[in-house]
């Protein structure tokens, strides 16, 4: 294995790898391993200024696996995430300023993502992790037993109705195209870790009273993002963060979207359902 050098960025989440640059993200072929295995261990990898295009992007992200493809942008395997409306997907983006990780509705949801800041904001536009695992293993043996067969539903619509409270009947339409996903709310990895499985699309407790389980999910995810738990990344152009979609919630902090800030994403297709 690559032996790589990082520096942990906060107590539960997150690290800096100091020892790599363009040349050895594409010409070392033990790091993507090397990066699976940190990426494990820290949650979120942080490439500080890489300045990577698009194609090296792809190329590195295709070594640890099989990668997302979407029509709507002319590299597949690249994803802008932006306000520019000339975007296809930016309708959905002011929702990603919520706790979420990425699929939650998919029946495997991605298992990874990179994302590469083009332009930044000139204030805001941060990126924050919370590591689900941690929150996980926060809580009582009390609440671990409580917890253990509960299950949790999650939508489209409810992760979207956070930002567009009175929707159209078009978007309400849209959103109910989408499938609608149960998982368990303690996820017991192939690992043998154990993760909580919440966010911003998660809608209600099967068989509890729904008030009563929003506000226990409400309560989980304060306690989950509570800010000495959580990273903040401020992005730089040309940084390049890598996160563990599986056991982590993310969000971006509030910008001026009249303004430019574009990243771009490739994301890892997830191999593991929860459950
Ligand atoms: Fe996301």
């Amino acid at each position: 294995m690559a032996a790589i050098s990082t520096r942990k960025l906060s107590e539960f989440v997150g690290a800096e790898i100091l020892d790599v640059d363009v040349d050895r993200l594409l010409n070392d072929d033990d790091l993507p391993s090397a990066c699976l295995e940190a990426l494990e261990e820290y949650g979120v990898l942080l490439f500080r200024e890489l300045h990577i295009d698009d194609h090296a992007q792809v190329a590195f992200c295709r070594k640890m696996g099989e990668l997302v493809r979407s029509p709507n942008f002319a590299i597949p395997e690249v994803i802008e995430i932006s306000f520019d409306p000339a975007n296809p997907n930016a309708k959905y983006y002011s929702s990603n300023d919520h706790w979420h990780f990425d699929g939650a509705m998919d029946e495997i949801p991605a298992k990874a993502a990179a994302l590469t800041a083009r332009v930044v904001a000139d204030k805001g536009g941060e990126t924050e992790f919370a590591s689900t695992y941690a929150a996980y293993d926060a809580l009582s043996d009390e609440e671990k037993e409580r917890f253990a067969d509960l299950r949790v539903v999650h939508t489209f619509e409810t992760i979207q109705r956070r930002s567009h409270p009175e929707p159209t009947a078009e978007q309400l339409a849209d959103w109910e195209s989408w499938p609608v996903r149960e998982h368990p709310l303690v996820w017991e990895h192939r690992s043998g870790r154990r993760s909580l499985v919440f966010g911003s699309a998660a809608s209600h407790i099967v068989g509890m009273d729904k008030e009563e389980g929003r506000e226990l999910l409400a309560d989980l995810e304060r306690r989950a993002t509570a800010p000495d738990r959580v990273l903040r990344h401020s992005w730089s152009v040309g940084d390049t963060v890598m996160w563990d979609n599986l056991g982590l919630l993310h969000r971006a902090a509030p910008f001026d979207r009249t303004k430019p800030r574009r990243m771009h994403r490739t994301t890892l297709v997830g191999d593991e359902a929860i459950k």
